[in-house]
């Protein structure tokens, strides 16, 4: 009988795809995975350290396992992702149910940590070894029409919010054959959408000529139709990758770019190294070369010292570039940065901010929206809808589109006509 896993993600794109990397992994080790908490061997608890909600979450997910463990004395527990990074030991000592913690880099020597786990050990591992964490991974097994690959991992930019830095550690980049050989074989199993992940993907200098050389490899795998990557920073935005989206018909026209800020005080209080004069540039350029690009983008509101006037700053940014989605938080103070020394805005000020901010932004991505009712656009279908009878997918833009079809859609990418638009997702009908 094989044992049953069952995993929790929290947190960014790279942990999901770390979580379903984990998951193929434990399959060699006897674990199925399973989407009940209740019929689990083992529970593997991935998460994130980004926002104080988020880390604190995991310790009252632990607290919900005590009937589970009481009933089953050999359930396991496995903390993972950032804020088994971050916190190490101390999360056993606060939880002392957990039998693992297991930080991001290590992943691949599960099968030795899990062997030292079933002996009774408590095992906690936060090295920051030298291999690549994906080079011992099983070969991947995947089902569906679109796919993550990391290409690179960690950052060096040291936001003063940001934990990234110290819960992933220094930028590394992954070479660019094993990331083409790993595509190759995406594409071998039918994979046609790939999304390179990385904390800071353009920033990957895993070849000469940076990103913009990588994507253009990528785009001459046959059977490939779609190339996106996230997250970028701006500053490592450069002219090649630029012109890429005007010279790579594969690159899909959507870039998520977070700028935080607009206002240059708070962007040098970030320490972002970049002005809103500077960002906007960027998008002007990137829009040339690509008229249609669709862009998003992530925001804090409330950083300590932001004023009526800065957050006036950043409302002004949105209303010029004109996003089509964008995310936004209120500043959560984390543990080891700096700007969690500093007096902070009161927080019923920084959710009035957010709630304003999210106002504007709501509104530019119903424009964006609506704007898509009447074309005709390429959908790549994944997935059967919500409703009977209905298959999903993701038009060039990124966004979500149902039509009335079969399930043998799924995998293609057909033109559909949108006939109608709601926030977060449009609906289609098959053109011919
Ligand atoms: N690498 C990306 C983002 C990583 S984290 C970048 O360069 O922007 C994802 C988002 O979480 C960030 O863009 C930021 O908007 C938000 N974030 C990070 N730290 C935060 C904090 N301490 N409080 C609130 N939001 C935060
Ligand atoms: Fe965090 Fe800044 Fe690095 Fe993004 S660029 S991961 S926000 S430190
Ligand atoms: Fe969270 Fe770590 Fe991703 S802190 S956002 S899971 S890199």
């Amino acid at each position: 009988m094989p044992k049953k896993l069952f995993v929790k993600t929290y947190g960014c794109q790279m942990n999901v795809h770390d979580g379903e990397r984990m998951a193929e992994l434990l399959a060699g080790q006897g674990y199925e995975v399973t989407e009940q908490a209740e019929e689990a061997d083992m529970v593997l608890l991935n998460t994130c350290h980004i926002r104080e909600k988020a880390a604190e979450k995991v310790y009252s997910d632990i607290g919900r396992l005590r009937p589970l463990r009481a009933a089953k004395p050999d359930l396991r527990i496995a903390v993972a992702g950032c804020v088994a990074q971050a916190e190490g030991e101390e999360i056993i000592a606060r939880a002392p149910m957990v039998d693992l913690v297991v930080g991001p880099q290590s992943y691949h020597n599960l099968p030795k940590l899990l062997r030292r786990m079933d002996a009774g050990e408590k095992v906690v591992e936060t090295e920051f070894p030298a291999e690549d964490k994906f080079a011992h991974l099983p070969a991947r097994r995947l089902r569906t029409p679109t796919a993550f690959l990391t290409v690179q991992e960690g950052c060096d930019k040291f936001c003063a919010f940001c934990v990234v830095p110290y819960t992933r550690g220094a930028e590394v980049s992954r070479p660019a054959e094993r990331i083409l050989s790993e595509a190759r074989a995406l594409v071998a199993q039918g994979v046609r959408e790939i999304t390179l992940l990385g904390q800071n993907v353009n920033a990957w200098h895993g070849a000469e000529g940076g990103l913009a050389t990588l994507v253009r490899e990528l785009a001459a795998i046959e059977g490939l139709d779609r190339i996106r990557y996230t997250t970028s920073h701006p500053n490592d935005m450069d002219d090649a990758l630029i012109a890429a989206h005007g010279a790579e018909p594969k690159l899909m026209p959507f870039l998520h770019l977070p700028v935080q800020s607009g206002s240059d005080r708070i962007l040098k209080a970030m320490n972002r190294k970049h002005k809103a004069e500077d960002y906007l540039h960027l998008i002007e350029r990137l829009r040339r070369a690509r008229p249609d690009l669709l862009l998003s983008s992530d925001f804090i509101v409330g950083f300590p010292g932001e004023t009526e006037a800065d957050f006036q700053a950043t409302i002004d940014l949105v209303e010029a570039v004109r996003f089509g989605s964008a995310y936004s938080f209120a500043y959560s103070p984390r543990p080891g940065t700096p700007a969690a020394e500093r007096p902070g805005v009161a927080a019923a000020e920084a959710h009035d901010r957010l709630l304003r901010l999210q106002a504007v932004i709501t509104r530019q991505q119903q424009e964006a929206q609506a704007s898509m009712v009447g074309r005709v656009l390429p959908v790549l279908f994944e997935k059967p809808g919500r409703m009977d009878g209905q298959m999903t997918g993701k038009s060039e833009h990124l966004m979500a589109v149902s039509v009335t079809g079969p399930a043998e859609l799924r995998g293609q990418v057909r033109a559909v006509r949108i006939t109608g638009a709601l926030t977060n997702s449009l609906a289609g009908e098959l053109a011919a």
